[in-house]
């Protein structure tokens, strides 16, 4: 992470925290394209479907947040942030919902940062983003069982910081 409040903020924290949220739209697109096809059908027929439509979600914030570095001049950045895999139903979701608990936190930061700044427009696109990623976070924690925002699940049970790599 770039930088850990919005005090001093600069365009330039923004746009390299940006090109980490496209990396980590990048991931959430191939993990979802995967794991929607592996999960077992037969226990998780709804929940592989949900993946599906996760995916396509993320391509379309790639697409915005690449929009969004075009239009502040920076070349969007090709490089996924790492895709971690597993053949276990459980450890897949399990994945998937670390990784959105992370993307929530960032995309946080990043409204804040692009308000700091008076990037309003922007702001408002980080919103409906991340709004789309707390719904995502509900549906895997539910599918988990353990429903609830990060929030609340990390009140529940005092997890370390920075959680699973
Ligand atoms: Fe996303
Ligand atoms: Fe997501």
């Amino acid at each position: 992470m770039s930088t850990g409040g919005t005090e001093r903020v600069t365009l330039n924290d923004l746009i390299q925290g940006l090109q980490e949220d496209l990396s980590r739209e990048y991931k959430a697109v191939m993990s979802y394209v995967i794991f929607s096809q592996k999960l077992d059908k037969a226990q998780y027929m709804d929940i592989a479907t949900t993946l599906e439509r996760h995916a396509h979600q993320e391509l379309d914030h790639a697409l915005q947040i690449s929009r969004q570095l075009d239009y502040y001049g920076a070349y969007p950045n090709h490089q996924p942030a790492e895709v971690r895999v597993s053949e276990d139903n459980e450890t897949m979701l399990r994945l998937d919902l670390d990784a959105e608990d992370e993307t929530v936190r960032a995309y946080d930061q990043r409204v804040k940062q692009a308000q700091a700044l008076g990037e309003w427009a922007l702001a408002e696109v980080l919103q409906e983003i991340l709004k789309q990623e707390q719904d995502h976070q509900i549906e895997l924690a539910t599918a988990l069982g353990e429903p609830g925002s990060h929030k609340i699940r990390e009140q529940r049970k005092p997890a370390p910081a920075g959680a699973r790599r």
